[in-house]
């Protein structure tokens, strides 16, 4: 049942490329209109949302955290992200117009449960992005997207992340379609190039033996740390928290701004530190700022592994190791950043003889507190 490979784990990031194609299928139109019938919530109702807010936790709480930053940009509706279990015990201000997402892969998690139970009592609206038909938090939600993963058993979660994110993309669109918002030139490249992903995570697959040689010399690192700026940021967490939950690590994740309001304290000699590099193309001035940040940890002795855009040519004299990825636009690179980090976890955790499907003291869906 694990197709030929040691572990879920590894099946199920090979599996990404179709799993991102699945949550795709069917939503994307030839004109390049989404189509989200699931979404039963009228577009009525979607018009007059005035704010949007993310409950999910761990990994999915990342795809939020990366959903934020799209549907600011695409929608122009405010949008907080927090963690449910967080948000379930604070007093939220929320109302009719107010559209809660709520992100689980299993559908169980009971802090996420709770939260939108919470977030309906106050008459909000709640869309689920769930990936187990009939579980808990879609029944109980307005409504559900699918993302249509397949089951996914390894604890570690990596083609249901990926498809959240695709998720979350749609649902934005989706909203800056109903709402009229921005919808132009920018949108259909965006809705080509998210059509176009299974194929490049296809080709990131094809990428990784260097990533897993370099994971397997990194076995007895203390210390791995993670940087990114923008949707960069909430990868860096992913990042870390892969490496946490697998290879038993201390594994930090921080927005690379911060580096001088503490974190830099932390860098020594041959410290490890993953940094996620948006496009150059993009909003440039985001690269610039990194590539300082990588000149500066370097300069203080960190062994600096850089993943970065094929032909983006100013980070390579900082890079101790760089990990290409395809070009893609800067709200859609995640889906492309994260598969490295994912590969780099997993084999790290594999050198250290760690069972990774089923890391210690960890569930696969948390339905408890
Ligand atoms: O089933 P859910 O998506 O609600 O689960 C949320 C988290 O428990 C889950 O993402 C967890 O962080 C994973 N083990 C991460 O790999």
């Amino acid at each position: 049942e694990k197709g030929g490979y040691d572990y879920f784990m590894l099946k199920e990031i090979a599996e990404q490329p179709k799993a991102v194609a699945d949550t795709l299928l069917g939503r994307i139109g030839t004109d390049g209109r989404l189509t989200l019938d699931e979404v039963r919530i009228e577009d009525r109702v979607l018009r007059a949302v005035d704010k949007v807010v993310i409950v999910a936790c761990g990994t999915a709480f990342h795809a939020g955290m990366i959903a934020k930053y799209a549907i600011e940009h695409w929608t122009r509706v405010p949008c907080e992200v927090e963690l449910a279990s967080e948000f379930r015990y604070r007093d939220p201000i929320l109302d009719q117009q107010t559209l809660v997402i709520a992100i689980s892969q299993s559908g169980e998690t009971m802090d996420t449960l709770m939260a939108l139970r919470h977030a309906r009592e106050q008459g909000a609206k709640v869309l689920a992005i769930c990936n187990t038909n009939g579980s808990t938090i879609p029944r109980e939600s307005d409504a559900v997207l699918y993302t249509h993963a397949g089951p996914e058993v390894a604890v570690a979660s990596t083609k249901a992340f990926l498809t959240q994110l695709v998720a979350c993309y749609l649902v934005a669109l989706y909203l800056g379609q109903v709402r009229g918002t921005k919808w132009g030139d920018e949108i259909n490249e965006v809705i080509r190039q998210l059509a176009d992903a299974p194929r490049q995570v296809q080709q990131v697959l094809g990428t990784m033996e260097p990533v897993r040689e370099l994971a397997r010399s990194l076995a007895g690192a203390s210390s791995v740390l993670f940087l990114g700026r923008h949707v960069g940021y909430p990868v860096a967490l992913e990042g870390a928290l892969k490496l946490k939950e697998l290879a038993y690590m201390h594994a930090e994740g921080f927005a690379a701004g911060e580096l001088k309001h503490g974190p830099i304290a932390l860098i020594e000699p041959g410290l490890p530190v993953v940094v996620v590099v948006p496009s150059p193309r993009g909003r440039s001035v985001l690269h610039d700022k990194i590539v300082s940040n990588i000149q500066e940890i370097r300069a203080r002795g960190a062994r600096t592994i850089v993943i970065a855009e094929e032909g983006d040519e100013a980070v390579a004299p900082y890079a101790d190791h760089l990990i290409r990825i395809p070009v893609a636009p800067t709200l859609l690179q995640p889906l492309v950043s994260t598969v490295p980090l994912q590969v780099f976890a997993c084999e790290l955790a594999t050198a250290k003889g760690h069972e990774v499907d089923q890391p210690r003291n960890l569930a696969k869906s948390v339905t408890v507190e």
